[in-house]
């Protein structure tokens, strides 16, 4: 069994952004990003942070826009119009969850598809769809990444997604349809689950239940990617996978901490810089 290193995939990922962004400053652009962020969730207020320190490192113009809990949707919808019409910002995220009385889905619907460095936006996930997209959602293309990195060929594989979320699951299922893996979607109502997902030969864990894949889901020499944030009964940081578990039935699994995390931050890094292109008219 191999650990893959989400850590060393996701730096050079970046190493890569930020080259091409110090090619694109000399042609006077410089990639910016905005982050907004309502009320005082600390999981967010972490996600944000590494976010900011990410662009830093790729040499990026960001911007955070931290509102109160007590902000009303038409003052958040105020924010995303002037940001959708500043030129020093090319990507707008505005992080998830919302407090409740915010509705997510207006928020999204209201970033120009353009900017949308997340790929929530109908119109990006409709072009995902068809294959014929600008960007790709940050989790999914990171986890196609650090499924490159061990070389194994995704073409002709079963791969089996847990969870079907629109953020991670179904444009999961789709990353890996377009590499010509056989795929199954499985989530909370799939009957027997472990006898689906041990047909895997690549299985994608993102249920959001700490620990929930044991040794018998998995086949053996599978590749098992762990998108979950969990806490254990010990209230420690784990992931989907219960990984002393499985560890010594598959081929190559990644750890949380420091697997698929770092690699979503990476490519938002990959897409605020794709949108500062197409926005400059640089190919
Ligand atoms: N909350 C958890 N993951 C994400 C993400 O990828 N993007 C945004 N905007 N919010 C999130």
């Amino acid at each position: 069994m191999q650990i893959i290193d989400g850590k060393a995939v996701s730096k050079s990922v970046k190493e890569s952004v930020k080259a091409e962004c110090e090619a694109l400053k000399k042609q006077g652009v410089t990639p910016g990003l905005a982050v907004i962020i309502v009320g005082e969730d600390p999981a967010s207020q972490v996600y944000v942070r590494n976010k900011e320190k990410a662009c830093e490192e790729c040499g990026f113009y960001s911007k955070k826009y931290a509102l109160p809990e007590d902000t009303t949707q038409e003052e958040l919808n105020a924010l995303v119009d002037e940001l959708n019409k500043d030129d020093k910002i090319n990507g707008i995220l505005c992080q998830l969850p919302l407090p409740g009385h915010l509705d997510d889905k207006e928020v999204i619907n209201r970033i120009d598809p353009i900017k949308d460095v997340d790929a929530f936006h109908p119109v990006n996930v409709g072009a995902i769809m068809i294959g014929d997209y600008n960007f790709l959602p940050c989790t999914p293309a990171g986890v196609m990444e650090l499924i490159h990195s061990t070389g194994v060929d995704v073409s002709g594989k079963k791969a089996v997604v847990i969870g079907r979320s629109n953020i991670v699951g179904k444009p999961m299922a789709m990353l890996l349809l377009h590499e010509n893996a056989t795929v199954e979607i499985t989530h909370s109502r799939t009957q027997n689950l472990s006898e689906v997902t041990r047909t895997a030969d690549i299985l994608v864990a993102a249920i959001g239940k700490a620990k929930f894949v044991k040794s018998d889901m998995v086949k053996d020499g599978a590749v098992v990617i762990d998108v979950g944030m969990d806490r254990d009964e010990n209230g420690k940081l784990c992931g989907d996978v219960d990984f002393d578990d499985v560890k010594d039935k598959c081929s190559y699994i990644t750890p949380v901490p420091g697997g698929v995390g770092p690699m979503t931050i990476a490519m938002l890094m990959k897409n605020t810089l794709t949108a500062a292109k197409i926005q400059n008219g640089i190919k």
